[in-house]
């Protein structure tokens, strides 16, 4: 919690951005998917990631580059791009067949699945590392270090089966090396340059609160929702004076189509202890001021006189009523 709030703050201080060493890393991967059903059934899925912001993607059915923002194209000029897609191509077709054809040989399993993680990560102010891990039905199971393949542990002697196979291949490996080493770290850093007003853009929260009745009827579940904002660390407490209240539960950071983040913080709490609580907002956005609101403050200035009233409104109408009827 402590090592959160420090990573947080350090993303929140204007200019803590890239010099602080708390703040975590930034990464670029490629997660490739390639799924089969049975011997005749292949599917390939790719798509591209800077942190969790989807920046290429990857279409399966023309094999071709799919940029989804401006600047998805860091710096390199379509002639690299294009030599790119041919790669990727070449991966997605080679790469089926060789699990087609040593499916048995390497005691494969349909259906199977093989997840790739590659790319490569960021650290302030340093050279960035490369990275290349696959994943087999869902465990580790091999990756490339240095400049050839090494089993994972969980993978055991299959992964060192498919490791000494694919070890063979010199200029596969010197391309993978090539690509991490070289390719990935030019890329990443071009895409953090070219990207760098919408990356860094800072826009305000809307924050609401809603109520429901739960299971129990002296008890309400309020939810303060916080939704627009951008970047994504936000700081979002109930609180009662001074003091946060038990009972809270907070949801997962939800992605707008515009890029911006949506969080919701709900609390359960007796009605009776409603009353002067607050839902808190800080983001880097409001520079130093916090949303504060109030639950039931618009509900008790004007909700309360009105369901007095009416009912009132209602017994009098009922004896005049009566009064005229007897
Ligand atoms: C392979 O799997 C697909 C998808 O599940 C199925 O439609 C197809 O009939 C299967 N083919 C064979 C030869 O089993
Ligand atoms: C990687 O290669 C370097 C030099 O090429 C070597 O010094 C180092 O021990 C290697 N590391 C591993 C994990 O093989
Ligand atoms: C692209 O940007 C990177 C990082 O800023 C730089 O090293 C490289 O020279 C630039 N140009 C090309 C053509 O990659």
């Amino acid at each position: 919690m402590l090592f959160l709030q420090l990573t947080l703050l350090a993303v929140l201080l204007p200019g803590g951005y890239n010099e602080d060493k708390n703040v975590p890393p930034i990464f670029f991967r490629l997660l490739l998917i390639s799924s089969f059903a049975n011997q005749t059934w292949p599917q390939n899925q790719g798509s591209a990631w800077l942190d969790e912001l989807q920046t290429p993607g990857w279409d399966g059915e023309s094999g071709t580059i799919i940029f989804l923002r401006p600047w998805s194209k860091s710096n390199f000029s379509e002639e690299e791009l294009r030599d790119l897609e041919l790669l990727f191509q070449m991966y997605f077709t080679g790469f089926t067949r060789e699990v087609q054809d040593h499916v048995h040989t390497m005691q494969f399993e349909y259906p199977l699945e093989i997840q790739v993680s590659a790319g490569c990560e960021v650290h302030s102010n340093e050279t960035p590392q490369g990275f290349f891990h696959v994943a087999y039905g869902g465990t580790n199971f091999l990756s490339f270090q240095n400049s050839s393949w090494v089993p994972s542990p969980e993978g055991g002697s299959m992964a060192q089966n498919v490791c000494n196979l694919i070890n063979q291949y010199q200029g596969i490996r010197d391309t993978v090396r090539w690509l991490i080493r070289h390719t990935c770290p030019r890329f990443i850093l071009g895409l953090l340059a070219a990207g760098k007003m919408d990356l860094q853009r800072q826009v305000k929260p809307q924050a609401w609160i809603s109520s429901s009745p739960t299971a129990s009827l002296d008890r309400l579940l309020l939810v303060c929702h916080v939704n627009g904002f951008h970047p994504k660390p936000v700081w979002v407490v109930w609180m009662q004076g001074k003091q946060e209240p038990p009972g809270t539960k907070q949801g997962d950071f939800l992605p707008n189509a515009d890029g911006t983040w949506y969080l919701w913080v709900s609390l359960d709490v007796a009605r009776e202890d409603a009353v002067g609580l607050s839902c808190q907002v800080r983001h880097s956005s409001l520079g130093g001021q916090h949303i504060i609101i109030y639950w039931g403050h618009h509900v008790s200035m004007n909700l309360i006189p009105l369901a007095v009233i009416a009912p009132l409104i209602l017994l009098i109408g009922l004896v005049l009523w009566f009064k005229k009827r007897w």
